[in-house]
């Protein structure tokens, strides 16, 4: 068949009467379809990330169903097909390392396929954000809709959500747990398929996509195993149909404004710092400014409503309760742009005009929030050039102005090795620097920057510490630790010249983060820096030539929008 058919991409060569029409109809036919069936317009690409390697998508294959008769019932032909999932649990060296892989499978499938449009199917952490970057690029009409929370497991009587396993690790470390308790926990601890149980990185990111406009209204707290979701999936079918034959490209959706309000709505709501990186990545492929000054700036100016785990007390069903992430909005909308589009075809303006947010406990109003300022503080400094993040809501306030002495771990094995050593030279006020796990030199910007508490504190009651780190946090854990670092220590950054012993101040408030060593001592340092090793070959030598540091998202270079 004609290459030129192929390359254009467009559902319509399925009802055409050519040759190249007969011999594609044929094709898809030999999958057990209807004459008829085959001939619908338009073609809906259900780009699905489920996978058993993914246990957080796994529920997909059913929410693909769904979709599925979403579409036939609105007279369309629905193709599913899968790409990439990365898993946080099982993918090394990092999820991270492998966003802008599955970005780059999603956009080339959606640009070489003969669909009209495509529903994508994401959930745990980084597939979200990653078919959102492809979607962007390849610039077909898109709709999202994710995988959802799993379900909320007991222990001892009481809720057990994800980001409970810190502290019981930690009760494990100080041998509180025993085995039986241990291996109890192992069973129970997931409760089923879906994203992680809190306000997390995938629930941040299934939130933004609702936010931007690609996810229907109201579809990002629905319970992974519920019916709800299911009737969601079949809509958000029916709708790209409707979207499909409207033809409106991703990027008149998520524009400037919508990435602000995305990130405005993640403030709100005490979500995960992984959002700047991610949203950064997307503001790229659109070419909107998103840096840190933009970021600092939203922040500071969004009330925190969300009281959510793990910065608050309450579940995600709470919220749900409260009036899910449509209330959100509604609350903040003096802060919104709400005249933009939502997924479900009506602005955000109206499809909010009813919503009757249920505010208290789980979501606060307006004006009466739980924090001022925003939940994710952006830092700049000696330290940080180009800027780094700490979550606000959720560190002891303790740690908000604070100077310590830099105890210094270059990589995940030398922390490892000396982190519960009996005579590491540390005190309840030194600042654990972490370094070498950025974009470059993790690679992939791996979850690692929660540095442990190092054993003998932790044992003498020792809950929280400064942490500073180029790398990531999971968005399910806490404590004052300063993240994204920027520019990271293996492409020569500030924090490579780090000495154990050295003053670090950070100032939350205000915004900063300094290495109080003289500018000479810095200079002599710097001249002794030799960066690690480049790889030799394959995706890992790609990844290292070309990935863009955290403020650009961890992008690629040759991925972001060229500036005309
Ligand atoms: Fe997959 Fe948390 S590990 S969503
Ligand atoms: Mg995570």
């Amino acid at each position: 068949m004609s290459q030129e058919e192929t390359r254009r991409g467009d559902g319509s060569l399925f009802n055409e009467d050519s040759i190249d029409g007969f011999l594609h109809r044929a094709f898809l036919r030999a999958t057990g379809r209807s004459g008829e069936e085959v001939r619908q317009r338009p073609v809906i690409g259900i780009c699905s990330s489920a996978s058993e390697l993914n246990p957080c998508n796994a529920g997909l294959s059913t929410v693909a169903e769904s979709v599925k008769r979403g579409v036939l019932a609105a007279g369309g032909l629905p193709v599913v097909f899968p790409t990439i999932s990365i898993s946080e649990a099982f993918v090394r060296p990092t999820s991270m390392f492998l966003r802008n892989l599955m970005a780059m499978d999603v956009e080339q499938m959606i640009t070489s396929s003969p669909v009209d449009a495509v529903v994508l199917l994401g959930g745990c952490d980084k597939t979200i954000p990653a078919q959102v970057m492809g979607a962007l690029s390849a610039g077909k009409p898109a709709l999202l809709i994710a995988a959802g929370p799993r379900p909320v497991a007991r222990w001892n009587g009481e809720a057990l959500t994800v980001d409970d396993f810190w502290p019981l690790a930690a009760r494990r470390r100080r041998g509180e747990l025993s085995d039986q308790d241990w291996n109890r926990l192992e069973g129970c601890l997931m409760g089923g398929v879906g994203t992680c149980n809190v306000m997390g990185t995938a629930t941040t990111m299934a939130t933004i996509a609702e936010v931007l406009g690609l996810a229907l209204p109201g579809s990002t707290l629905l319970p992974a195993t519920g019916s709800a979701r299911q009737d969601a999936a079949v809509r958000t079918g029916t709708r790209a149909v409707a979207l499909a034959e409207e033809g409106r490209p991703p990027a008149e959706v998520v524009t400037a404004e919508a990435i602000e309000d995305a990130f405005r709505v993640v403030c709100a709501i005490g979500g995960s710092t992984n959002a700047m990186v991610h949203l950064a990545a997307m503001a790229g492929r659109i070419g909107a400014p998103a840096d840190a000054a933009h970021f600092r700036r939203w922040s500071e100016t969004t009330p925190l409503l969300g009281d959510v785990r793990p910065s608050g007390p309450h579940l995600l069903e709470d919220l749900a309760e409260a009036g899910g992430i449509p209330a959100v909005v509604k609350e903040l909308a003096p802060v919104l742009h709400l005249d933009r589009p939502s997924a479900s075809g009506a602005t955000w303006a109206e499809e909010v005009a009813d919503v009757q947010p249920k505010t208290g406990a789980a979501l606060r109003p307006f004006d009466q929030p739980v924090a001022d300022g925003g939940a994710l503080a952006v830092l700049t400094g000696s330290l940080a050039p180009d800027g780094a993040v700490i979550k606000r809501s959720a560190m002891d306030h303790r740690f908000l102005r604070h100077t310590g002495r830099a105890l210094v771990f270059d990589g995940v094995t030398d922390l490892n090795a000396r982190i519960d050593d009996p005579d590491l030279p540390v005190d309840a006020d030194s600042v654990l620097v972490l370094r070498g796990v950025g974009p470059v030199g993790g690679p992939g910007m791996p979850e690692v920057g929660h540095v442990p508490i190092p054993a003998k504190l932790a044992r003498a009651g020792v809950e929280d510490m400064v942490r500073i780190s180029d790398g990531r946090m999971s968005g399910t854990a806490d404590g004052a630790v300063a993240l994204h670092v920027a520019p990271e220590a293996a492409v020569g950054g500030p924090l490579a010249l780090v000495r154990d012993g050295d003053l670090i101040e950070l100032d939350v408030d205000a915004g900063r983060l300094e290495l109080l060593v003289p500018a000479e001592e810095l200079e002599r340092r710097k001249a002794e820096f030799t960066p690690p090793p480049a790889p030799l070959r394959g995706y890992e030598l790609l990844y290292h030539r070309h990935v863009l540091q955290s403020p650009d998202g961890c992008d690629f270079d040759f991925l972001r929008k060229p500036l005309s």
